[in-house]
């Protein structure tokens, strides 16, 4: 409750601030990036929650980039860019959370205010962390997925990073939530966030793992691709089970057909959208102001957690209300 109300708190400083705008001569350009992983449907409403917000903020020019499929050089050369370039704000998803800890001490030294969006790099000088709470998204997904198997069976995961921490954690909780049970995880594929590989693995892993129960899918294609692989052998839904992460259309078509049991909502719209008011408040008021409104970890850190919703067959009305509300457009519903 406190977080919301923090949250709350800062919006209303933020409408306040851009109200008092309105008829003011045109003031400096607010130069916002915000950076993703990889091209997906799940980062489009990323951008979408991006730009909504820039609408509300006329001085606001937003921009929004993602490589083709894991790049940590072409992430590291963008913030250079935006950097030299004079941003008033970076929010960045880092596939190698080290990999920029020395570009993003660039952006602090030049007093650029930075945070992460969906995935965390906490050795970085970056202010804050806002999206899942991944550790715990991973466990409630392996919690998931002992329901789904009865408590046994043999998983395959399909990933798309072995370095970005979102993935890591969301792996850790998904086995941590599995002791005690009979399920067995028999590998991880990595794919480096490219979905014809993610395919080609589950395909793969169905030849060499002719007992296999289940795909654990952590990034936004693999549940999908563990999907189609099992469509494309002939399987039937529901047969061999799905337990993923994020909810595209594609997502709630699969979890409909009865290929997908679950999926774990992450709510990126508001990664977008709040780089967006966070950045505005920021270069309008200061820094520290805006970052005093914000939740605290035990240990200081700030985290806003953009939280998580478990979508199944039987969810799937009220995830359509959801977005409806959030103002997501899906074909779907
Ligand atoms: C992850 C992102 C990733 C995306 C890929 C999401 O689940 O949070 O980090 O880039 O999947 O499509």
């Amino acid at each position: 409750m406190r977080k919301i109300l923090s949250l709350l708190t800062v919006l209303g400083l933020v409408l306040i601030l851009s109200v008092g705008t309105i008829g003011s001569a045109p003031a400096d350009t607010i130069k916002i990036g915000v950076l993703g992983k990889s091209v997906h449907p799940y980062w489009a409403v990323v951008e979408q929650g991006m730009k909504d917000a820039a609408k509300l903020f006329p001085e606001v020019e937003a921009t929004f980039y993602v490589p083709t499929t894991e790049d940590i050089q072409k992430q590291i050369s963008t913030l250079e860019s935006w950097i030299a370039q004079g941003f008033d704000g970076i929010a960045f998803a880092p596939s190698d959370p080290d990999a920029v800890i020395s570009v993003i001490k660039d952006a602090t030294e030049r007093g650029i205010p930075t945070l992460t969006i969906d995935t965390d790099a906490p050795k970085t000088d970056r202010l804050l962390y806002m999206g899942t709470d991944n550790y715990t998204a991973g466990t409630i997904a392996g919690k998931k997925m002992a329901e789904v198997l009865g408590g046994e069976g043999q998983v395959v995961i399909l990933t798309g990073s072995l370095t970005a921490m979102n993935s890591l954690q969301r792996i850790q909780g998904f086995k941590d939530a599995l002791e005690g049970t009979d399920i067995e995880v028999l590998t991880t594929l990595n794919d480096r966030e490219d979905a014809a590989r993610s395919l080609a693995n589950a395909e793969q892993a169905l030849t060499t793992y002719p007992e296999l129960d289940a795909f654990f899918g952590v990034y936004a294609y693999n549940g999908p691709a563990g999907a189609k692989a099992l469509k494309g052998a002939g399987i039937d839904p529901g047969e061999i089970k799905v337990v993923c992460f994020d909810t595209t259309d594609e997502h709630l078509m699969l979890i409909d057909e009865g290929y997908i049991q679950a999926t774990m909502g992450q709510r990126q719209y508001f990664m977008g959208y709040h780089s967006v008011s966070l950045f505005y408040l920021m270069a309008k008021e200061n820094v520290d102001n805006v970052l005093m409104l914000l939740p605290r970890t035990e240990d200081g850190d700030i985290v806003v957690d953009t939280g998580v919703d478990v979508v199944t067959k039987d969810k799937l009305g009220w995830y359509c209300e959801q977005m409806d509300k959030w103002g997501v457009k899906s074909e779907f519903c």
